[in-house]
């Protein structure tokens, strides 16, 4: 079983960025990404953080534009408009959930998609889903990244994802269908999970459900990628994959914490980068 170490692959992906960012800023262009906080949600604040350090490691500007938990749809909506009109700001983040009180369809919609580095305005939704290019969600794009640093082709191979979220599983079943795999998208209806991960060549599972793919659900040599973020009442953090068995019989295996986590914040910083550049730099 080979570990699929996220956190290192990161960290030198880390280390490309830094070098392209300071010669992006020695032509006076600064990548910036403003961060939309609204309330004050632990894990939302936590993401949050990280990801504004992130953008400090490797030198982009962040903008953290935190609101209260009751601040209304209009006035955020305005905010958004405000950091979309703003030339300097080259990527927008929104910090979802948002309560329930506001409309995220709106709120998404109102990022221009050229600055739509978390890939959920429906014109990139939709490219991702042609074929084209365009951001894509940072966690989908963070294990495509780490696959395929391993030499792990999809091409041909079968897929379970469990999880069928407009974040993870939906666009992740895009990317790896574009990709050349055969898709089985579970969730919480489907019977039988078991059957579909069985017959899966790679496992990937992010529903928040500690333990929820057991070694018996896996075949021999199969790929797991474990999306699952959960905090156990121990303080312990696991993911969705019963680690210690499902191990042994995988050929591949990310761990959590260090597999998915770390490239999915390293993959905005990508996506910020690609867009300041796209922005920026005039051809
Ligand atoms: N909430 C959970 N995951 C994400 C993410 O990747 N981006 C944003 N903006 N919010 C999230």
């Amino acid at each position: 079983m080979i570990l699929l170490d996220g956190k290192a692959l990161a960290s030198t992906i880390e280390k490309d960025i830094t070098n392209e960012g300071s010669k992006l800023r020695n032509q006076g262009i600064v990548p910036t990404l403003a961060v939309v906080l609204v309330g004050e949600d632990a894990a939302s604040c936590a993401y949050v953080n990280m990801k504004v350090k992130a953008c400090e490691r490797v030198g982009i500007k962040s903008i953290a534009k935190k609101m209260p938990e009751n601040v209304s749809e209009e006035e955020l909506l305005k905010i958004i408009e405000e950091l979309d009109k703003n030339e300097e700001i080259d990527g927008i983040l929104v910090q979802l959930p948002l309560p329930k009180h506001i409309n995220t369809k709106l709120v998404l919609e109102a990022i221009s998609y050229q600055k739509d580095v978390d890939g959920f305005h429906p014109f990139n939704i939709g490219r991702i889903l042609a074929g084209i290019e365009a951001f894509a969600p940072a966690t989908p794009l963070g294990v495509m990244n780490l696959l395929k640093n391993y030499n792990i082709s999809v091409r041909g191979k079968n897929v379970a994802i469990i999880g069928a979220s407009n974040i993870v599983g939906k666009p992740l079943a895009s990317l790896m269908l574009n990709a050349g795999a055969t898709i089985s998208v579970c969730h919480i209806l489907t019977q039988d999970l078991a059957f579909f991960t069985r017959s899966a060549d790679i496992v990937c599972v992010g529903v928040g459900k500690p333990d929820l793919i057991q070694a018996d659900m896996i075949k021999e040599g199969a790929v797991v990628i474990d999306i699952g973020i959960n905090r156990l009442e121990n303080g312990k953090l696991v993911g969705d994959v019963a680690f210690e068995s499902v191990s042994k019989k995988a050929s591949f295996i990310t761990p959590v914490p260090g597999g998915v986590g770390p490239m999915t914040i390293v993959s905005l910083l990508q996506n910020t980068l690609l867009a300041a550049k796209n922005r920026k730099i005039k051809n």
